[in-house]
């Protein structure tokens, strides 16, 4: 990295938010950050080390629905963690995470008037977050998908160009995004609800785990490692910082409570020297239809395989030796008019409907959405941030000035990846499924914001408008 990056002492554990006491010093100190960061937004809004600004970095330069995801986020929380404890005169303060896998139900610590880590603008709904998006056979299922573009996100020719988002981005974090609401929604406002960093640390630590379990899979390419982020140091000036800067967090001085075992920065340092596992990425399958629409009614598509992948299918064994089966929902175009809604993916299951539950062994996964709303190139996202566009690389003005793929949310597409290995393998185990078996992909629009499954006719009607354009289905082994 370069700039003026103050060396980062070692040992700054991120603690679960819910392993702390709510009246401790912990969440003081925190209270206490997020308080000075507001107030130096009221003072001067330009102000780069202020709320306001530090959000706005993300409605201008955030990276979604490709491959930098991860690390730059990582690279976001960091400095904000430094400029978080510098503000708070805590030297100790690290950032918690929110792990709404554990603790579905909103942090309490973080609501009520006069609180400076509550946001007025959400919009929670009274149920907790939905165990088909954050629960643990979800997150173990994305944590145990050794492909990386299945779980991180797809190669893209710059951090603000959407390609297509993995399985971490996809179906956990775009969900907990809607479920907050409010300014958590858009992906302008999204930074200044103080949940997004906690939100974003379980993210971040959720990659440190998945590069600890999956040794050798992290992607090995310059592109990657060297494409370059900007942002603001605790001095507030621009510093410089690429992935290759992030892959270890033990290197930025911090680290997971939950991580036990070998240290990720071991790992991920054989993950870089090492592509033994690379194999080439072969199309085994797709839909023959073209454009279509996911709507009210569940559409089922079948994909045909390519000869020579007639009986590649099999998923014996486990997803070692047979790779990850990546199936792809092509060119999803986001309904920005109802963005309360997620799809659910089955395999062979044509009559799938919205009652249909997630524990069903022919769920695959699901998707939501989490877009730059309505107003994306307006002054108020803008501010501050100038210093941090045309410096280097893209941030800013990629996508910002009409013709990038994420500023035109009627048009913008992206694609969505989901591992379709563990359901192959379970409706194998249930005799459900044998090698040459038809393969019916059958796409459910679901509603976010009721009890879907408890609620199954309130489910159907909330969906029953919503259009959803993607272009194909497609079956990948890699
Ligand atoms: Cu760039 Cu969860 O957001």
């Amino acid at each position: 990295m370069t700039g003026t990056t103050p060396h980062t002492p070692t040992g700054f554990v991120r603690r679960d938010l819910a392993s702390l006491d709510p009246n401790g010093p912990e969440i003081a100190s925190l209270r206490q950050g997020f308080q000075v960061l507001r107030d130096r937004s009221a003072a001067n809004p330009n102000d780069p080390r202020g709320w306001l600004v530090q959000a706005n970095i993300h409605a201008i330069s955030c990276s979604h629905s490709n491959w930098w995801f991860v690390s730059w986020h990582r690279a976001y929380l960091w400095y904000f963690e430094q400029i978080l404890r510098e503000a708070s005169g805590d030297p100790t303060l690290t950032l918690p995470y929110w792990n709404w896998t554990d603790n579905p139900t909103f942090p309490q610590v973080f609501m009520g008037s006069g609180n400076p880590l509550n946001d007025p603008n959400r919009n929670l709904p009274n149920t907790p977050a939905d165990p088909a998006f954050v629960g643990q056979p979800e997150i173990d299922t994305i944590l145990n998908t050794s492909d990386f573009g299945t779980f991180g996100g797809a190669e893209s020719p710059s951090p603000r160009v959407r390609t297509r988002a993995g399985m971490l981005e996809g179906v956990p974090h775009n969900y907990i995004h809607r479920y907050v609401g409010g300014d958590m929604a858009n992906q302008n406002t999204a930074a200044r609800d103080p949940i997004f960093w906690l939100h974003h640390a379980n993210v971040d630590r959720l990659w440190a785990e998945w590069a600890a379990r999956n040794p050798g899979q992290s992607p090995t390419s310059a592109n990657w490692l060297n494409a370059p982020f900007q942002f603001f140091d605790v001095t507030g000036t621009v510093v410089t910082i690429t992935t290759d800067d992030v892959l270890s967090t033990l290197n930025l001085g911090y680290q997971y409570d939950t991580l036990s075992g070998t240290p990720d920065a071991i790992l991920m340092e054989e993950g870089i020297m090492s592509d033994a596992n690379a194999r080439e990425p072969e199309l085994v399958a797709q839909a023959a239809s073209g454009p279509s629409v996911i709507s009210g009614q569940p559409i089922t598509v079948t994909l045909s395989r390519s000869a020579p992948a007639a009986d590649a299918i099999t998923a014996e064994g486990t997803e070692e030796s047979t790779g990850t089966l990546r199936l792809d929902v092509e060119g999803v175009e986001a309904p920005m008019d109802n963005l309360d809604v997620g799809v659910r993916v089955f395999l062979n299951l044509p009559d799938a409907d919205a009652s249909t539950p997630h524990t069903s062994p022919h769920y695959v996964s699901s998707f939501t959405f989490f877009e730059h709303m309505h107003g994306d190139a307006s002054d108020e996202y803008h501010q501050g941030v100038e210093a941090l566009m045309g410096q280097g690389g893209d941030a800013g003005h990629e996508g910002h000035e009409g013709h990038g793929e994420n500023e035109s949310h009627a048009h913008g597409t992206q694609t969505f990846s989901l591992n379709l290995t563990p359901t192959i393998q379970k409706l194998q185990a249930a005799g459900l499924y044998q090698a040459g078996d038809p393969l019916d992909v059958t796409l459910v629009a679901i509603p976010l914001r009721s009890a879907a499954e408890s609620d199954a006719l309130a489910a159907d009607a909330a969906a029953a408008s919503v259009t959803i354009p993607f272009q194909g289905v497609s079956l990948t082994r890699v």
